[in-house]
């Protein structure tokens, strides 16, 4: 079920689509969507630390989420308390600028006092076979999740789940192969892990994700759709026109 939460939902507009629970959110302006992305993860994590004690996140790689990242290099947050994982990674030395982990390090992570051994890196550039299996022992007895941040790719793809590839639920981390969206070789977390989140939050920018953005509003069944926690999903939108 689709909500848009800009527009009227008359019974019409709210047509059955996959088990997926989709909330839409457009916003007019860049700093608006980073503004409102940020708002969204520190009242996540007050209320989980309030609740739980502890907060945790999965970070989204590419470029997109680079600007959240950058405030929340700046916020006031309870860093002590928070537990950072990442959804994908892919497969290059740990110091590649293409890594999305050097990314958030350099970007926030290296600027805040979240301990060491709370920043859980996909070890990438053990190869996607040896990196996977590491990485599922890291998220082994990791409880739900508090939030998942998640990315789109023009052709529907998200973390690294890609289209005409096989769902792979063996592991709670896997390998991929042949990845379209270079380098070949990636890992990610699974469509099975990443449902286990009490909240989703995608960040889809700019006119080149138009074609997913519609495809995945007319129920195009894009690997972004497999992305079904219990409390559905909300995708921040700015740029792309619905
Ligand atoms: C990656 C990401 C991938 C990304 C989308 C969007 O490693 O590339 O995990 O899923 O989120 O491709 O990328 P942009 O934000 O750069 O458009």
């Amino acid at each position: 079920m689709m909500q848009n939460t800009n527009q009227e939902n008359s019974p019409e507009k709210m047509q059955e689509k996959t088990s997926q629970i989709s909330r839409w959110h457009h916003f007019e302006t860049q700093d608006a969507i980073n503004q409102a992305t940020l708002n969204r993860i520190l009242a996540a994590a007050n209320e989980s630390i309030a609740s739980r004690g502890c907060f945790s996140i999965v970070l989204a790689g590419g470029s997109t989420p680079k600007n959240v990242y950058a405030l929340l290099k700046d916020a006031n947050a309870n860093w002590a308390n928070w537990h950072v994982y990442h959804n994908d990674d892919r497969c290059l030395p740990s110091d590649n600028s293409e890594r999305n982990s050097l990314m958030a390090r350099t970007t926030w992570l290296n600027h805040v006092s979240i301990p060491a051994n709370q920043i859980h890196d996909i070890p990438a550039e053990l190869g996607n076979i040896e990196g996977a299996k590491t990485y599922a022992k890291t998220l082994a007895g990791v409880p739900e999740f508090d939030l998942v941040l998640l990315g789109l790719g023009e052709d529907g793809h998200t973390a690294s789940l890609f289209p005409n590839q096989p769902v792979d639920n063996s592991a709670d981390a896997v390998p991929v192969f042949n990845a379209p969206k270079p380098p070949a070789d990636r890992i990610t977390v699974s469509q099975q892990r990443l449902n286990n989140t009490r909240e989703v939050i995608f960040l889809v920018t700019g006119a080149g994700k138009q074609d997913a953005v519609n495809d995945w509003r007319n129920g195009v069944a894009i690997p972004a759709t497999l992305i079904s926690p219990k409390n559905g999903v909300d995708v921040y939108c700015f740029g792309v026109m619905f």
